[in-house]
């Protein structure tokens, strides 16, 4: 007869081994980084120009995020509508006007998703750097010296 005690410790063991099993096919990420695909995102509480967010990324390990794809845009657009904030992303054609590239990587935009009419280089073309807004279907060009929240990108910590 199994007492009770037994039966909660093979409760116990079998929740373990599923939450492991689970971990293997999931990228794990620091505390306070949101996995999703093969890459972990921390959305910022602060707001920063877009040079500072970039450093502050890099001191984390990480760099503003690149969006790569429809999956990762819907992803990131998805936290943004959860907040009433505006967050930069790793994007900018500050030195080369028009030019878009993913600044960390210096790679050029693979996937675009700007929204109707952006980008629209206002303000005498020193609309430079990419955001994400609230409730919007794609990115805007806005000036990198505002401030503004951020969102960083890392690796995950390990795979199982
Ligand atoms: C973000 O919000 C807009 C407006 O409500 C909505 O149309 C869009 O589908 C949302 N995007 C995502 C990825 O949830």
């Amino acid at each position: 007869m199994l007492t009770r005690k037994a039966l909660g410790l093979l409760f116990l063991a079998a929740a373990c081994f599923s939450t492991i099993h689970i971990a293997r096919s999931a990228t794990r990420c620091n505390h306070g980084w949101i996995p999703h695909g093969q890459s972990c995102y921390l959305i910022s509480h602060d707001q920063e120009q877009w040079n500072n967010a970039e450093s502050i990324c890099e001191l984390f390990g990480g760099y503003l995020a690149e969006i790569q794809n429809a999956a990762e845009y819907n992803f990131i657009q998805s936290q943004v509508n959860t907040t009433q904030k505006n967050f930069w992303v790793g994007g900018s054609d500050i030195e080369n006007e028009g030019t878009w590239i993913w600044m960390a990587s210096m790679t050029p935009l693979s996937y675009a998703k700007w929204e109707a009419g952006e980008p629209n280089s206002d303000h005498n073309s020193d609309e430079n750097c990419i955001d994400i807004r609230p409730g919007k279907l794609g990115w805007n060009d806005e000036r990198c010296y505002l401030v503004q929240n951020y969102i960083c990108e890392g690796e995950g910590v390990e795979r199982l």
